[in-house]
């Protein structure tokens, strides 16, 4: 499942946080990559380890965590410290699968990724090109959103990022653990949870609306691996 969740920062956040970065120093986005990843991708990313990037992550991992839609879509059970990378010149990312296990920077623990999440934090008429593709059994979709927005994709699709030729591409990415592993699963759940809500808000707690509750819970207990 794909979603787009608008409006994760604000658009002075997003100018905030563009004008810390510009004053950043930006290196080879191979360094997080495995040979396959290396041969394909040309872009910058701030160092893992760079205090900035850690600073602008937790704003957006708190913002995240707090978010009802992010919550419902992703029920995620912890996240890596969100990076940050740039596409200018040409710079792309050509056609790849993302890792399916990450270290925790700092620590011995890792995370199964799950789910994807990109957030922008360039404008589209910014830049020409830059879009995320993602491939899925219905085809190729493009996606290009306005700064402070962020699509979740899962983590198991094929995707790339199309070469940027003019202007700059800034965005954050970071890859979540879900509760729920199998992404048809949680797309079901997602859309049990956005049924309930909208019934609760037309009816109220009526009593069937507390039955799909103890559904979507009984189901989540029964599919949640912690
Ligand atoms: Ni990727």
């Amino acid at each position: 499942m794909m979603l787009h969740i608008p409006e994760i920062l604000s658009k002075a956040e997003v100018a905030e946080f563009r004008l810390l970065l510009a004053q950043s120093n930006w290196t080879d986005g191979r360094a997080t990559v495995g040979e396959q990843g290396a041969q394909v991708k040309r872009n910058r990313q701030l160092p893992v380890d760079s205090p900035l990037a850690r600073q602008l992550g937790e704003i957006i991992l708190q913002r995240l965590y707090q978010h009802p839609l992010f919550l419902a879509a992703a029920i995620p059970h912890r996240s890596v410290p969100p990076l940050f990378n740039s596409y200018a010149g040409g710079e792309h990312y050509g056609l790849h699968v993302d890792g399916a296990i990450r270290l925790l920077p700092g620590s011995n623990l890792s995370l199964r990724t799950d789910v994807s999440s990109t957030l922008f934090l360039s404008e589209p008429e910014e830049y020409v090109g830059g879009e995320l593709q993602v491939l899925d059994t219905y085809g190729a979709h493009e996606v290009k959103l306005p700064a402070g927005d962020l699509i979740l994709y899962p983590s198991t699709s094929l995707h790339q990022v199309l070469p940027v030729t003019e202007g700059e591409r800034v965005c954050s990415f970071f890859w979540t653990q879900s509760l729920v592993k199998d992404d048809a699963k949680r797309a079901m759940l997602f859309e049990l949870d956005s049924s309930i809500q909208s019934l609760r808000g037309k009816i109220g707690d009526a009593p069937e609306v507390l039955s799909l509750t103890g559904h979507y819970h009984n189901l989540l207990r029964q599919w949640a691996d912690l």
